[in-house]
């Protein structure tokens, strides 16, 4: 008799185990995100306007995944033309956990969204429908940023010409489609620090600027804090197999013995008025790196980032930046 009532405890335990798993997953699809809209408005004004402009060009580079990239020339800068339209895939083959493509985020798409939404997209990853976004768009970062930095954004994103281009939607992979549903929060916001407070001020735009997601590397799609900005992270490119540097004040490995003026003009070589980019020959090094975008950032905000970056935790790492396919 004993025996017998064994598998049947096994029997409802298993049964207890499916049904609460099939709660949990019900759970997450129809309650999560739970992130509310704030109650608040991006009011056009000029000065907003052209700080959204900077911050979505040269800072948060919202236009390096927005826009279509020219990659035939070196860095891929945005194409005229293409500025918020949309459409860049980012799949499996680049190992990411389904294929995600970039919205249109011209008033073509978001003319019909409130202020309200657009903020709550950028800095939570919930789009208009309340479904979660998938964090290549480093929201997590944008959320630590001012609320008034984000909302000069979107004042500006309403100022893009609009661009009639239909995006097809991400589709996410499982186990990462349900996953998803847990990412997104509340923002954090904290307001810029003054300018004089050189590292302080250095540190929020190189969050706001997502160096941190490239230049780390990564252990199960989460960048590994102790080795923060350290390089290492690969993309594969159709060129050859790209890694990020070690930006770190390593002296060998790092970028502990560039002079504030060199660590500035790496950047400003890049802009238009300097230089014309090279078109990039097969074989030769490519680089996803937004060089001619951060070129565009004012001297004296470059000069407290790379403060800020002599202040992390040097780490040695030496990388080889680029391997060619042959
Ligand atoms: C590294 C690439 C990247 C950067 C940088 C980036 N985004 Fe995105 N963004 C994406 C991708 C990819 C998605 C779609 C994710 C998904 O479908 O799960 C997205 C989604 C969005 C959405 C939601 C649209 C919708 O229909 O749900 C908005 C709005 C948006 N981004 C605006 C911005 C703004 C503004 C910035 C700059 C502050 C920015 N993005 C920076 C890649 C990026
Ligand atoms: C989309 C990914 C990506 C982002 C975002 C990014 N980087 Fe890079 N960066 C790279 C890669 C890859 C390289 C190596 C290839 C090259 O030199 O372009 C690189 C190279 C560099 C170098 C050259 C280092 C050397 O030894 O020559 C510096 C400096 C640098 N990045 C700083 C930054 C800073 C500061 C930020 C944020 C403002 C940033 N990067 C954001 C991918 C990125």
């Amino acid at each position: 008799m004993k025996k017998k009532r064994w598998p049947r405890i096994f029997g409802i335990g298993a049964l207890v185990l499916i049904l609460a798993l099939g709660l949990f997953i019900a759970y997450a699809y129809l309650l999560l995100p739970d992130v509310k809209l704030q109650d608040i408005t991006a009011e056009q004004t000029p000065g907003r306007i052209e700080r959204g402009r900077y911050l979505a060009h040269h800072v948060a580079v919202c236009m390096d995944c927005h826009s279509t990239r020219d990659w035939s020339r070196f860095s891929g800068p945005p194409m005229a033309g293409t500025i918020g339209k949309g459409g860049e895939i980012f799949d499996e083959k680049m190992g990411f956990p389904g294929s995600y493509a970039s919205p249109n985020i011209t008033p073509y798409h978001l003319s019909t969204w409130s202020d309200a939404e657009i903020y709550r997209a950028i800095v939570s990853g919930v789009s208009k429908d309340g479904s979660p976004l998938f964090p290549i768009m480093p929201y997590p970062l944008y959320a630590k940023m001012d609320t008034e930095d984000i909302l000069s954004v979107v004042a500006y994103l309403r100022t893009l010409p609009s661009i009639a281009h239909e995006v097809p939607r991400s589709t996410p992979t499982f186990p990462m489609s349900l996953v998803l549903h847990f990412i997104p929060e509340k923002a954090q916001p904290q307001p810029v620090p003054a300018p004089t407070d050189t590292l302080l001020y250095g540190g929020y735009l190189v969050n706001a600027a997502g160096c941190i997601e490239c230049h780390t590397p990564v252990e199960h799609g989460r960048i590994i804090e102790d080795l923060a900005f350290s390089g290492g992270r690969t993309f594969q490119l159709p060129e050859g197999l790209l890694t990020s540097t070690n930006i770190t004040p390593d002296p060998q490995t790092g970028i502990g013995s560039w002079s504030e003026e060199q660590f500035v003009t790496r950047f400003k070589v890049f802009l238009p008025s300097q230089y014309s980019l090279p078109t990039v020959p097969p074989g030769q090094m490519q680089t996803n790196m937004p060089w001619t975008m951060y070129a565009g950032m004012d001297t004296t905000d470059l000069q407290a980032m790379y403060h800020f970056l002599k202040s992390v935790k040097p780490v040695q790492n030496m990388v080889t930046r680029f391997k060619p396919f042959k």
